[in-house]
């Protein structure tokens, strides 16, 4: 099969289309002919070297969000089927023994993630534990599906299960045409909460206000926290989702109200925060909250409620496998808002 595959860190040309011997299943293990993989800013960090999963070997495939049909099952898969269309997740944690994948990672040691650590959808075949495919409705496209995986199931572990995002509560979240962002916007909007959402442009504030959310500003020529202060009557937010990192972490800790919780999830902008102000910090009882890998057992109801189609999914660009490059390389500028697709 074709695959886009890297041997050495490094710029856009370490990228090279090559032929690989297809994915073989183990007993438990299905292999999808790939449809459509969406990109996520991991796939970029990596290949240049500037920050490595535990668990990442080269020569590495990436791509952690696929979407495709199923074209082989091991002997022991009964509940999926050759011709089935399937979303991938991609995380590796708690994998049947039998799988190939099994033993390759799990929650907090090396993270076995698909298309991150192991082989993922920058090719035509993918493997993954048939435990990890989940049917995709025969109405929904298949590059819809490919923009799920990680977006969602991130967001959604951080706003609910790390932050405890409530109806009723504010919550401010940057880099608004992000992936991560354009399903946590919509994520906590369809959970009653009220949306502030920042972004690096106008045009990007614009295309999130069309998407529900509530308030927008300018990151880079506003005062963010100043924003979040106005639009809660001087309050303060209850939550900020936060994967910029060094950037916006002071204003989102001033944005905050009395018990806010700042839940980071990434760190796009640098890897170092100061905090501004340790008085502000225990006075206001802010709780500051790294987000952990989502379970196993988180990515099914999510999906159901994905499924359910009160989601607009939004896909920025498609190209083909051949054109990863060009792909990667517009992500790097943030030149886009939502997903980028990569068709094998
Ligand atoms: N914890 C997890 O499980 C998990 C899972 C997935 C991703 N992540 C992490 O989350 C982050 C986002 O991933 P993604 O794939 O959604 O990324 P993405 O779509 O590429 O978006 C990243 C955005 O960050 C913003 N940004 C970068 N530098 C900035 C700066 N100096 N100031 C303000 N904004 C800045 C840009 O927004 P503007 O366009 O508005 O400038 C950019 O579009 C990454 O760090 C990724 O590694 C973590």
């Amino acid at each position: 099969m074709r695959a886009m595959l890297y041997e050495e860190p490094g710029g856009p040309e370490v990228l090279r289309l090559v032929e690989v011997p297809d994915p073989e299943p183990g007993p438990v293990d299905v292999v999808v002919e790939v449809a459509a993989t969406a990109l996520n800013r991991l796939d970029v960090v990596q290949r240049n070297g500037w920050f490595r999963m535990p668990g990442f070997e080269l020569p590495h495939i990436a791509g952690m969000d696929v979407a495709g049909t199923v074209v082989a099952v091991g002997d022991d898969v009964h509940d999926v089927a050759v011709g089935d269309r399937v979303v991938i997740d991609p995380s590796l944690a708690g994998v049947d023994d039998r799988s190939v994948l099994a033993g390759r990672g799990d929650l907090f040691g090396d993270l076995g993630i698909i298309g991150a650590t192991v082989a993922g959808g920058y090719a035509q075949r993918c493997l993954a534990p048939a435990s990890h495919v989940h049917a995709v409705p025969d109405d929904m496209p298949l590059e819809h599906a490919a923009t799920f995986p990680t977006c969602y199931l991130t967001a959604a572990h951080a706003l609910f299960e790390v932050g405890g995002l409530d109806a009723g509560e504010t919550v401010m979240i940057h880099a608004a045409g992000s992936g991560l962002s354009t399903a946590g916007m919509q994520l906590a909007k369809h959970a009653g909460a009220t949306v502030l959402a920042t972004a690096g442009t106008d045009e990007k504030c614009e295309r999130a206000l069309a998407l529900g959310a509530d308030h927008v500003v300018n990151n880079r020529t506003a005062d963010v926290a100043g924003f979040a202060r106005e639009v809660t009557d001087g309050v303060g937010v209850n939550m900020v989702f936060d994967h910029v990192g060094t950037a916006l972490f002071g204003p989102s800790l001033f944005g905050l109200g009395v018990h806010g919780r700042l839940v980071n999830c990434g760190n796009s902008s640098g890897d170092e925060a100061t905090i501004p102000s340790l008085g502000y910090l225990f006075h206001s009882g802010i709780r500051i909250l790294g987000s952990d890998p989502y379970r196993p057992e988180e990515f099914g109801p999510v999906w159901d409620t994905f499924c359910q189609g009160d989601f607009e999914v939004v896909i920025d660009s498609e190209y083909d496998l051949a054109d990863a490059a060009a792909a990667q390389e517009k992500m790097l500028r943030s030149e886009f808002f939502g997903k980028i697709i990569l068709r094998p």
